[in-house]
C-alpha cells in the first residue's frame, strides 16, 4: 500500500499498485443490482453493509460504488426500495475502513453544489483521501416529481452539471471569498473551508452513456464508466471503448481511466454456476420491477412491439440490468476479468447476489488467479 499522501496520482492509483481496480457496486440497495426474488437476495441494510466493506477492506478490493436512488421501482420485492443514502453511507464507511475508496452519489440537480462540496470534503477528510464522487444528473422520471423538481430537458441537465462541478471545484480550490455567476448559479460571497484532504480533491466519475455525459465526463472526470455489452467477445472488444475515449480525451488535454460494471457468481464448477444464474436472475426474476426500470425509460407494451418488449425484458434480467454476467469457475472468472484489463479497462464495480455470501470466495479464489495474472499486486 502506498502511503496515502492523497495525491491526485495516488487517489487515481486508489493507494495500491493494481492495474485492475475491482470494486463493489450497488451495496447500499436493497437486492444490491440483481432484480431477483431470492430469499438470499442483498438487504442492503446498514450492518451488512459494514461488515462488507470491513471484508472487502481487508481483501484488498479497492472502490465501493453506491447507487443514489430515492424510491424503489416496484415489483414483488420493490427493487431498490430500501436505499441508504450514498453520501451519509459512504462517510460510515470511510470511518471504518482503512485502505478502500468509497465513492458517493449526487444528483446534481438535488443538492447544492456548495453543500454537496463540504459533505464530500468532510467525507475526504474522515477517509483521509478516499472519498469519491459519482456525479448523475437524473433520469427516473418519478424520482424528481417527489421532489417537486422538475427535470430539464435532456442535454441541458449536463449544461446545468457543469456548473454545479465548477462551483464545487471553485469550494475545492479558491483562497478566500469568491462570488460565482453562471446561468444556473448565482453566488455572493462564498467560502469553504477546509479544502479537501491533502489539498488536492476526491475521484471524480460519471457513468453518462449519451453524448452530452460522454463529454461531460471527459471534461471533468478521472473515471469515466461504460457498459462492457453482454457477451463474452464485447469484452475484448472494450479495448476500442477504451482507446477511442482515451483518445478523446487527450484531444482535450485530458487523462481519463475507463472502469465498467458487472454481476458475478462464482462458484466451484461451471455447471453449478450456471445453474445458480439462471436460478437468480431468470426462473426467481422479478418481472414486475424489470417492468418497472422499462417504464422508467418509456419502455413499455404499449411503446414498442411486443416481441421486442420480451427480449428486452430477457436481456434486462440476464444482465443484471446492465453489466456483463461473470458466471462460472474462478478460473473462468479471472479469464474474463483478464481479458478486461488487457483490453485496457482500469477497474470494475462487481455486484452479487448476497455479496456478504459470496465476496469471500470470489477473493479467495478470484483475487489470487488475477495476481499470478499479473493484473493485480499480491495481497
Ligand atoms: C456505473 C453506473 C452508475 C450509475 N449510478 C447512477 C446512480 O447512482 N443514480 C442515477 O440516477 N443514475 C446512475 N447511473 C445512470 C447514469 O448516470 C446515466 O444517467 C445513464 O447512464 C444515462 O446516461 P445519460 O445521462 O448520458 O443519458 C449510473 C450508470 C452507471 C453505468
Amino acid at each position: 500500500m502506498l502511503a496515502p499522501t492523497a495525491s491526485m496520482k495516488d487517489r487515481i492509483a486508489m493507494y495500491n499498485d493494481n492495474a485492475l481496480k475491482i470494486g463493489l457496486f450497488g451495496v447500499n440497495c436493497s437486492s444490491g443490482r440483481t432484480a431477483t426474488k431470492v430469499p438470499e437476495r442483498w438487504s442492503a441494510s446498514w450492518p451488512d453493509c459494514l461488515a462488507l466493506a470491513r471484508m472487502a477492506d481487508q481483501a484488498g478490493l479497492d472502490f465501493m460504488l453506491p447507487i443514489a436512488r430515492w424510491k424503489g421501482y416496484g415489483g414483488e420485492t420493490d427493487f431498490h426500495g430500501r436505499t441508504l443514502e450514498t453520501i451519509t453511507w459512504a462517510v460510515g464507511l470511510l470511518g471504518a475502513t482503512k485502505r478502500i475508496t468509497v465513492f458517493g452519489t449526487v444528483h446534481a440537480p438535488l443538492f447544492h453544489p456548495l453543500i454537496a462540496a463540504k459533505e464530500f470534503v468532510t467525507a475526504d477528510h474522515i477517509g483521509e483521501g478516499r472519498a469519491g464522487v459519482n456525479i448523475v444528473v437524473g433520469w427516473n422520471e418519478g424520482e424528481f416529481e417527489m421532489f417537486g423538481v422538475k427535470q430539464r430537458e435532456h442535454d441541458m441537465r449536463y449544461d446545468y452539471a457543469q456548473e454545479w462541478i465548477d462551483v464545487v471545484m471553485q469550494a475545492w480550490t479558491r483562497d478566500g471569498t469568491f462570488d460565482y455567476e453562471g446561468r444556473f448559479f448565482e453566488l455572493k460571497g462564498a467560502r469553504a473551508y477546509p479544502k479537501p484532504y491533502g489539498d488536492t480533491r476526491p475521484l471524480l466519475m460519471n457513468a453518462g452513456a449519451s453524448s452530452a455525459g460522454q463529454a461531460f465526463a471527459l471534461r471533468n472526470c478521472d473515471a469515466f464508466f461504460v457498459a462492457t455489452g453482454g457477451t463474452r467477445t464485447s469484452l475484448a472488444g472494450s479495448a476500442t471503448i477504451v482507446s477511442d475515449t482515451k483518445a478523446a480525451a487527450r484531444k482535450l488535454g485530458r487523462d481519463i481511466e475507463i472502469f465498467t460494471v458487472g454481476q458475478v457468481i462464482c462458484l466451484p464448477t461451471q455447471k453449478e454456476a450456471e445453474y445458480y444464474y439462471r436460478h437468480v436472475n431468470i426462473e426467481n426474476a422479478d418481472w414486475g420491477a424489470i417492468d418497472g426500470m422499462l417504464k422508467n425509460r418509456n419502455i413499455t407494451p404499449q411503446t414498442i412491439p411486443s416481441e421486442e418488449y420480451d427480449a428486452k425484458r430477457r436481456y434486462f434480467a440476464s444482465n443484471a440490468i446492465g453489466g456483463y454476467p461473470f458466471v462460472g469457475t474462478p478460473d473462468r472468472i479471472a479469464e474474463e476479468l483478464e481479458i478486461l484489463s488487457r483490453a485496457g479497462v482500469r477497474g470494475i464495480g462487481l455486484s452479487f447476489v448476497n455479496y456478504l455470501n459470496e465476496v469471500p470466495y470470489f477473493c479467495d479464489e478470484v483475487l489470487p488467479r488475477l495476481a499470478r495474472a499479473g493484473v493485480r499486486a499480491k495481497h
